[in-house]
């Protein structure tokens, strides 16, 4: 690459000098429009109970989430990812209560869709929340099971599209399964539901307060190296990638986000296809911990965000959502 100009002709500080010209000049934006606030479920009435390692998300029984819905709405945030806290006596080792249709997320989407239409709806296809042994898949012969696991979990997708979910958000990394939840969708009728699938998804430590916040953390006793990718490899992201096109996904995600804005660059770079990130729960403590220590100033928030911006993701999932609709004007 030419670079243009030299010292001391050229000096990049003037278009640094003062705020409007920086404003003028900058290469990326950010707006609500970016965001997707995931929010955790739980049973129960009238409660809004803290997550520790995640401080300041919460998990809301049912009737407490028009508390934060009204957020969302109010700071025009177009989606939401909701994440079941699912009660040990509805675990089981096939994850049975995913097909429940009175389970915590057929539940919330009802209310959403009936109360809040205008925020989209996006749910994880995975059985992790509802397995007594905290895998996204059923076990046999002591493997996760590639095909035991799709057929379940296309009746899952199935059944979150009947109660009104937009987005199917495949989370689980079984091989082949977009094409199979394309399939059933268009066969009942759901042509327009769109399947975003977490096509790149790492066996990140990242999930950790994830983990805690869902709880299955005490449950998985190994980790999910088997089915999720290895962090030391690109060009499987690739792969993973081109065949979920094919099986029919209609945007896709990278997981972890900050610490794979290399794989989020190079997937926008290599498909023409919308390119969504996941700034996950460990990095949302991290930042948020460092905050609240004030290791870190707020504007770290921020930042962080607009390196996916930078890195060509089209939208964010983050915990962050609310905090940064708030604060945009700001900066
Ligand atoms: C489950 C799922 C996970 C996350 C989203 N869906 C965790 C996992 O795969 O163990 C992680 C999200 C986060 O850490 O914020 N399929």
């Amino acid at each position: 690459m030419n670079i243009f100009g030299s010292y001391p002709k050229t000096r990049l500080r003037r278009l640094r000098k003062s705020r409007w010209m920086r404003n003028l000049i900058s290469e990326t934006s950010i707006s609500s429009n970016d965001l997707i606030l995931p929010i955790f479920i739980r049973d129960g009435k009238n409660k809004v109970e803290i997550i520790k390692s995640m401080p300041g998300v919460k998990r809301y029984t049912i009737d407490k989430l028009p508390t934060i819905l009204k957020q969302v709405k109010k700071y025009k945030i177009p989606m939401v990812a909701l994440f079941p806290y699912t009660p040990n006596n509805k675990k089981d080792d096939l994850g049975s209560e995913a097909l429940n249709s009175n389970n915590l997320v057929c539940r919330s989407i009802r209310l959403i869709k009936e109360k809040f239409p205008e925020i989209g709806v996006m749910c994880d296809v995975a059985l992790d929340p509802y397995t007594s042994h905290g895998h996204d898949g059923v076990i046999f012969n002591k493997q996760v099971d590639n095909e035991r696991t799709i057929k379940i979990l296309v009746k899952q997708a199935l059944l979150q599209a009947k109660m009104g979910c937009d987005v199917i958000a495949p989370s689980d990394m079984m091989d082949g399964r977009v094409g199979e939840i394309r399939k059933v969708l268009d066969k009942n009728n759901f042509k327009d539901v769109s399947i975003l699938s977490y096509a790149v998804k790492y066996a990140s430590s990242f999930y950790g307060p994830f983990r805690d916040a869902v709880g299955t953390k005490s449950k998985l006793k190994s980790d999910k190296k088997t089915y999720q990718m290895d962090y030391r490899n690109t060009l499987e992201s690739y792969r993973e990638v081109g065949l979920d096109i094919k099986e029919g996904a209609d945007m896709v995600m990278v997981k972890p986000g900050i610490i794979y804005l290399d794989i989020i660059n190079k997937i926008k770079k290599n498909f023409k296809i919308p390119v969504l990130a996941y700034q996950v729960s460990g990095e949302y403590s991290l930042i948020k911990n460092a905050i609240q220590k004030k290791i870190l100033n707020e504007e770290s928030i921020i930042e962080s965000i607009y390196s996916f911006k930078r890195a060509g993701a089209c939208a964010i999932v983050t915990y962050f959502a609310i905090d940064i609709a708030k604060k945009l004007k700001k900066y």
